[in-house]
């Protein structure tokens, strides 16, 4: 659906459970048919580094990575609790601060233009005074 609408999508999966073959027939990365490229990296969304590395250069994210076998998260509850909970918790901080580093990189490229802007009003009034 995503890809129909014209977005570039990434797809991070362990392939714990999710396999390669259900991507099979998307348009990969570089293809511009049926829409928008598709990007698949394998990979734990408990890994810290990598979610840091994924999360920027994105619009939106729909987190299904995901324990979600009921008798699964019965016979491993730690590591349910852990991929489900701190996994969530792992986007929603790395979102938290790529959102505060852009606002930070937009507030100083908006202040830099006002003051060089500031600059050049000054300056061409000091050339009108002459
Ligand atoms: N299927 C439904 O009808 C439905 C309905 C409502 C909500 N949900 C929710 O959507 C989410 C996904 O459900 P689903 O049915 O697609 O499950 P699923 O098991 O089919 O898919 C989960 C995916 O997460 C991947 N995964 C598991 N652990 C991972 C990890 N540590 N790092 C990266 N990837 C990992 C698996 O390889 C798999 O591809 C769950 O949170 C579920 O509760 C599903």
């Amino acid at each position: 659906m995503l890809l129909d609408l014209g977005y570039q999508v990434s797809v991070h999966d362990d392939l714990s459970t999710g396999r390669r073959e259900y991507l099979e027939g998307l348009p990969r990365e570089g293809s511009t048919s049926q829409g928008g490229p598709i990007e698949c990296v394998e990979g734990d969304i408990l890994d810290v580094h990598l979610v840091n590395h994924a999360v920027p250069g994105h619009d939106g994210i729909v987190r299904l990575a995901a324990e979600a076998c009921v008798p699964g998260s019965l016979a491993s509850p730690r590591q349910t609790y852990e991929v489900n909970f701190v996994g969530t918790l792992n986007l929603l901080d790395t979102c938290h601060r790529v959102v505060g580093e852009t606002r930070r990189h937009r507030q100083r490229r908006a202040s830099k233009l006002r003051s060089s802007a500031a600059r050049e009003r000054t300056s061409k009034g000091a050339e009108e005074h002459r």
